[in-house]
């Protein structure tokens, strides 16, 4: 299949261009779109052929249910069989945005979209392209983040374009997302709600809203409730080592790793933050990619994916990065690095 690439404007998208778009996913074809956190391959959410699509051009496991979105409330209420207190809240505080619900769906969602769950996960994007897409399109789509199936999510139309070339028809090309990190993924279907992803909302933002919020915590349990979780994500071809601790150390022993790599043949990559990156410049990896500073988390979040796709262009066979502090997006970006590195952690106080 041959893939169009059309460059949109991310702020007052052209019409032509999203008419364009809504016309194939109405055929029931695949649309790859920009969102303020990654890029969404779209399909129509009612038409389970059309969804089908998806996890072909992805090779996705079809255990792993997607998300669906929405322009506005009337849309997601034809697809909630019940709205919890809760539930409510995020939609006035959060929505347009970053967040993404599970609730009880109705029969309206196929199988297919909730891989046969009795909860659908939705959510409202704020970038402007989504929502004029669905707007114009009319109807509810279905869109997991536009990248193969565990590579880092796309957060550029370069990315979408190497993932998908030549699987769909069009992608549309707004440059850079915003955030750069998926959404937060909430179930707010009944009892205290739970964080399924951490994400672009944070743990704080929404306690600040709904009082207590739980973690599902997929290392601790078995079946994760939100089955991507279970998957190994994010993961580089190379190997990667993640390490958490003091700066100086962590320093040292990147030094040592790189000297080690090097005796063996290996080439080295880091991911660091800007604070530490001149005296790792000094021990010369293969390649130095700079996350971003320690007090600007928002700054490492949107380079984040870039940084680990980057190592893998350059065949990098040893990866290590420097860990951030959890809290707020510290967590998400914590909770994604944790998963590119296969939980190989090291600890240096
Ligand atoms: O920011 C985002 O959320 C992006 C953009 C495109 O909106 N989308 C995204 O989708 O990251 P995806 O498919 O890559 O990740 C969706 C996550 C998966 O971990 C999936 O298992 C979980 O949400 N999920 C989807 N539906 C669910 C459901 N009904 N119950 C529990 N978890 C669900
Ligand atoms: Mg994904």
């Amino acid at each position: 299949m041959e893939t169009k690439r059309c460059y949109i404007d991310g702020v007052h998208p052209e019409a032509e261009l999203i008419k364009e778009g809504a016309a194939w996913l109405q055929a029931g074809e695949l649309v790859a779109f920009p969102t303020e956190t990654v890029y969404g391959l779209g399909a129509n959410a009612l038409d389970a052929s059309a969804c089908l699509k998806i996890f072909e051009a992805k090779g996705r496991p079809q255990d792993n249910p997607l998300i669906v979105h929405v322009c506005n409330r009337a849309m997601a209420n034809s697809l909630v069989a019940n709205w919890t207190p809760e539930a409510e809240l995020c939609v006035q505080h959060f929505w347009p945005g970053p967040l993404t619900l599970v609730m009880q769906k109705t029969d309206k969602v196929p199988d297919i979209v909730s891989a046969g769950l009795a909860n659908v996960a939705i959510r409202m994007p704020s970038h402007p392209v989504a929502l004029r897409l669905i707007e114009e399109t009319g109807l509810p789509l279905a869109a997991p983040s536009a990248n193969l199936s565990g590579k880092p999510s796309p957060t550029s139309g370069s990315h979408v374009w190497r993932d998908m070339k030549g699987k769909i028809p069009l992608i549309l090309d707004a440059g850079a997302c915003p955030l750069g990190l998926e959404s937060t993924v909430l179930d707010v279907s009944g009892g205290v709600p739970m964080i399924l992803r951490p994400g672009g909302i944070s743990k704080e933002q929404l306690e600040a809203v709904l009082g207590e919020v739980r973690v599902d915590n997929p290392s601790e349990t078995l079946a994760p409730k939100a089955p991507g979780m279970k998957y190994r994500h994010y993961a580089p071809q190379g190997e990667m080592i993640l390490m958490i601790g003091s700066s100086e150390r962590i320093i040292q022993r990147m030094g040592l790793e790189i000297q080690k790599g090097h005796g063996r043949l290996k080439k080295v990559g880091v991911l660091c933050s800007l604070e530490s990156a001149p005296f790792l410049h000094n021990l010369l990896p293969d390649l130095l990619f700079v996350l971003g500073s320690k007090n600007r988390p928002e700054e490492v979040a949107s380079n984040l994916f870039e940084g680990l796709r980057l190592c893998d262009e350059r065949s990098m066979d040893l990866i290590l990065a420097e860990g951030v502090e959890e809290g707020g997006l510290g967590t998400a970006i914590m909770n994604r690095l944790q998963k590119a590195a296969g939980q190989r952690i090291l600890y240096i106080p």
